[in-house]
């Protein structure tokens, strides 16, 4: 129950033992287009370019920057999280010359801030992160700051990597032109190929490009090749996890979308109400609550390393602490995929509630446990 990767669906660990077939093999290429078309579903887009790419999420980050973000491009990225740095690093890599738009740690994006930051800069690029894994913030608004991008003709690249599969997230009704994500959150599959997708306005860019992308690796318009028409070969593609990705992308339709962003909220909800009341507060307000990372205050004179490190040595359980400007702060409770399962929320408080006791923490796990039941019950 940390950030991810998470507990991995015992069907898609059954079909990692499939035999290998080769990456042009017909069987493949039939396996090829329902993992395309069964993520275009999960990601709720119509897209034509919706691939799994090669690596972990941040190959399908770098995939999304290195190919949109052309030299001299002004790109637009948050300040109010690790990943949004991880874009501004990706971003100048790219030839590309970053401004921000700020705002704490811990908080989302205001619409007038990225209005103004628009005004000002006149990006060509705007990234933002749909669900900011270190701070636990889910970023509302987002058709706001979508339309805010196109009217002043940029492109919006969103972050969903700890959203796809768990929150809701609707690329195309949004306005989204371009999202990635990861595979070890939400979908409970191991690392190792990452869901991307972009609109035909977005890859038109990619496609006109003046200069090549840097990277041949993740170059879309040769991966176009081989998750394209053509189907020729580029790279041999990660085919144990080909195999992965579809069986946990098959698990999320038969689960149907909408009642698996549910299970994540009514899960997640029953241990957002339980360590409420158990006298624990959490980070960000109720209106940017991210179902799938719970970031819970350490409460004050706590050693929050001390307390994960009970927590694991004891219950075999992993959470995670802050990072950056929430070090020491904040634990990070993933629910996640498979994980948001009720019995995982009642081993967690039971294990953090002995693990803040044992720091002689006055915490009310009967009353935590009366409200998880309450809040699964409604
Ligand atoms: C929001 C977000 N973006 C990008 C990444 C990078 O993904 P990976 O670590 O799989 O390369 C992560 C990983 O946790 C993440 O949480």
């Amino acid at each position: 129950m940390g950030p991810g990767p998470s507990d991995v669906h015992p069907r898609v660990l059954r079909a990692m033992s499939t035999p290998l077939v080769g990456h042009l093999d017909p069987s493949f290429i039939e396996i090829m287009d329902e993992v395309q078309e069964l993520m275009r579903y999960t990601f709720r887009t119509d897209n034509q370019w919706t691939i799994p790419v090669s690596g972990t999420g941040s190959a399908s980050m770098e995939a999304a920057i290195g190919n949109l973000v052309e030299p001299g491009d002004t790109v637009l990225v948050p300040t109010n999280g690790y990943f949004g740095g991880r874009m501004e690093s990706m971003a100048e890599r790219a030839g590309g010359s970053v401004v921000h738009v700020d705002a704490p740690w811990g908080k989302p994006l205001a619409p007038a801030d990225v209005q103004d930051a628009f005004d000002e800069h006149q990006p060509d690029v705007f990234g933002f992160v749909h669900a900011e894994t270190s701070t636990g913030v889910k970023q509302p608004n987002v058709p706001e700051l979508t339309s805010i991008a196109h009217d002043h003709d940029a492109y919006v690249v969103a972050d969903c990597v700890t959203s796809l599969g768990g929150v809701e997230l609707e690329v195309d009704d949004w306005g989204i032109d371009v999202a990635y994500s990861g595979p070890q959150k939400c979908l409970s599959c191991p690392p190792g190929a990452s869901p991307l997708t972009l609109n035909d306005r977005a890859m038109d860019k990619v496609l006109s490009r003046e200069e090549e992308p840097r990277s041949w690796y993740l170059d879309l318009s040769l991966l176009e090749g081989y998750w394209g028409d053509d189907r020729s070969y580029h790279h041999t593609a990660p085919i144990t996890n080909v195999y992965a990705i579809r069986e946990a992308l098959r698990l999320v339709a038969e689960e149907g979308i909408e009642s698996r962003w549910e299970r994540h909220r009514r899960v997640a909800g029953a241990l957002k109400a339980g360590v409420e009341a158990m006298g624990l507060g959490l980070n960000p307000e109720d209106e940017y609550w991210l179902p799938s990372l719970n970031a819970v205050l350490v409460p004050g004179g706590v050693d929050a390393g001390a307390a994960i490190d009970y927590v694991l040595d004891h219950y075999d359980l992993e959470i995670a602490g802050g990072l950056g400007a929430l070090a020491g702060d904040i634990f990070r409770i993933g629910c996640m995929g498979y994980a948001a399962q009720p019995e995982n929320v009642a081993f967690l408080m039971t294990a953090l509630g002995e693990a803040l006791e044992a720091q002689d923490v006055d915490v009310d796990v009967d009353a935590g446990f009366a409200a998880m039941r309450e809040r699964l019950h409604q």
